[in-house]
C-alpha cells in the first residue's frame, strides 16, 4: 500500500515521501511523452520525445515558438565492445525535442497537452526512486503484473496527490536482459538500452506523474555509461546535450560518467543540491582511483552551492548514511551494510562527517526499501526511497542499530547480526 508521510522540514517546506502504492492507472498515451525537467538554478526544460520528423512548436503564454532538436531522430547506437547479445535487443527510434521555459511563464503546452510549470515555492514534493522492472540475470520481475511491478500505480497515486515537484532519486532503467521463456509475467517486454526499453520502464508507467509536475532527474548507477547512460543523457539530464558526453563511446566514459552538482531552488530559502554518483563503487575508491578526486571535486562544489541557501537538501542516488541488509540464503543470517563506500572514501577526505555541514538532509534510493535515519552526531538526516517499482528488499533491518562500532555511520559495513534477533522493518 502507498504511504504518504508528510514531513515538516526546512521551515516552510513540506515533503511527501512515497514508498509504494496501489491505485488504478488512468489511460496514459506515453508513446510520445512531453514533460518538464528542472536543472541548474531551477531552469526548466520542456521535453518531447516523438517519432515525428521534426520538432513541433511549444505554446508559451499563448505564443507559439519552435522547440529545438535536442537529439536527432534515431536509435541509441550500440556501444563499441558491448556484449554481442545486445545487438539482438529491440531498439526503437525517437526524436528528442526541448525548449527553455522562461521563469514566470503562466502556461505552456505542446500539441495541446498542458505542461506542468515550476512553482515559486515547492510545498508538495514527491520522492520516488528505483522505478524500473528488473530484467537482469538472475532476477526477473513480472513486469505485466501490477502487484509485482507497481510503478504505474505508484505514479498514478503520486499524481493524484497533486505535487508541486517530483524528485526521482535515480535508477529508472532495469530491463537489461531478455525475459526468459519460462517467465510469462514478463513475456514480450522490450530489453536492452534502447528507446523501447526506456519507454516501457519509465515513460509509459510514469506517464501520469510526468504530466503532474516538473521532475528533478537524479542519475543512478543504472544510468552509468556501461548501462543506460546513453538514454540518460539523451532524455533526462537537464543540461544541454553534448555529443561526446553521451556515453556512446567507452573511450569518453571518463566524461560521460560524471555530471557536476547543481542546485534547484525550492523557495523559502531552501534548495535541493543534486549530485551525480552513477560511477561510484560500493567496494570503495582507493587513493589512486581517479574517481576519488572527481567525487572530491563534487564535494567542493556541493559545499559552495550549499552557501546560497539556508536549508539544503542533498539529492544523490547512493545513500551515504543509511543501512541495508542482506540475508544469507543458506543460513538465514542477516548482514548489515552501510553507505556507499566509494563516496564515503572520497567525501571523507574533506569532512569527517562526509557531507558538507550546510546539508541538513540527504534523499537517496539505490537500496530497495524505505528508511529514515537521524543522528545525535552532526550528520544530516538520511532518507531512502528506493522501491517505487522495482522489487522491495525483504531482508529485515533491526529495530535499533546494534551496539559497538556499527553505531558510527562509516563503520556500518560488514556488521553481522543474528537473523533471530532482528525484526521486519
Ligand atoms: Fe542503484
Amino acid at each position: 500500500m502507498m504511504s504518504l508521510r508528510p514531513i515538516h522540514a526546512a521551515g516552510a517546506l513540506a515533503l511527501g515521501l512515497l514508498a509504494a502504492g496501489c491505485v488504478s492507472t488512468p489511460g496514459a498515451p506515453a508513446d510520445e511523452p512531453a514533460f518538464v525537467v528542472l536543472g541548474e538554478q531551477g531552469r526548466a526544460s520542456a521535453r518531447l520525445l516523438t517519432r515525428a520528423a521534426a520538432c513541433p512548436e511549444i505554446v508559451l503564454d499563448g505564443r507559439a515558438t519552435p522547440m529545438r532538436v535536442r537529439v536527432p531522430y534515431g536509435a541509441i547506437p550500440l556501444r563499441p565492445g558491448a556484449p554481442a547479445a545486445l545487438a539482438q535487443a529491440p531498439g526503437g527510434a525517437v526524436l528528442a525535442c526541448e525548449a527553455d521555459l522562461p521563469p514566470g511563464a503562466a502556461s505552456a503546452s505542446v500539441r495541446g497537452q498542458p505542461l506542468p510549470l515550476p512553482r515559486r515555492e515547492a510545498r508538495r514534493i514527491v520522492v520516488i526512486g528505483d522505478t524500473g522492472c528488473r530484467l537482469k540475470q538472475p532476477h526477473f520481475q513480472d513486469c505485466e503484473d501490477p502487484d509485482a511491478y507497481p510503478f504505474a500505480q505508484v505514479a498514478a497515486a503520486a499524481a493524484a496527490w497533486k505535487p508541486d515537484l517530483v524528485v526521482h532519486v535515480g535508477d529508472y532503467h532495469y530491463r537489461e536482459d531478455p525475459c526468459p521463456a519460462e517467465r510469462p509475467g514478463c513475456a514480450g517486454s522490450p530489453w536492452g538500452y534502447g528507446w523501447d526499453a526506456w519507454r516501457a520502464d519509465l515513460f509509459a508507467p510514469g506517464a501520469a506523474l510526468l504530466r503532474a509536475a516538473p521532475w528533478v532527474m537524479t542519475r543512478g548507477n543504472h544510468e552509468s555509461c556501461a548501462r543506460a547512460g546513453q538514454g540518460y543523457w539523451r532524455y533526462l539530464d537537464p543540461r544541454p546535450y553534448v555529443p561526446g558526453r553521451d556515453c556512446d563511446l567507452p573511450s569518453r566514459d571518463r566524461t560521460g560518467d560524471h555530471g557536476d552538482p547543481y542546485a534547484v531552488p525550492l523557495g523559502g530559502d531552501a534548495q535541493l543540491i543534486v549530485f551525480d554518483t552513477a560511477n561510484t563503487s560500493w567496494r570503495g575508491l582507493p587513493p589512486q582511483d581517479p574517481r576519488r578526486a572527481i567525487y572530491g571535486d563534487a564535494w567542493r562544489r556541493i559545499d559552495l552551492l550549499s552557501r546560497d541557501a539556508r536549508y539544503n537538501i542533498g539529492v544523490a542516488h547512493h545513500p551515504l548514511l543509511a543501512l541495508g541488509a542482506n540475508r544469507d540464503p543458506q543460513t538465514g543470517a542477516v548482514t548489515l551494510f552501510g553507505g556507499d563506500r566509494g563516496l564515503l572514501d572520497a567525501f571523507g577526505d574533506h569532512d569527517p562527517h562526509y557531507l558538507p555541514s550546510g546539508l541538513s538532509m540527504l534523499l537517496s534510493g539505490h537500496v530497495h526499501l524505505w528508511e529514515q535515519v537521524s543522528f545525535s552526531s552532526p550528520h544530516p538526516t538520511q532518507f531512502v526511497s528506493g522501491f517505487s517499482g522495482t522489487a522491495e528488499d525483504t531482508a529485515p533491518l533491526p529495530d535499533a542499530i546494534p551496539p559497538g562500532p556499527a553505531r558510527r555511520p562509516a563503520r556500518w559495513s560488514s556488521t553481522s547480526v543474528p537473523g533471530s534477533t532482528v525484526s521486519a522493518s
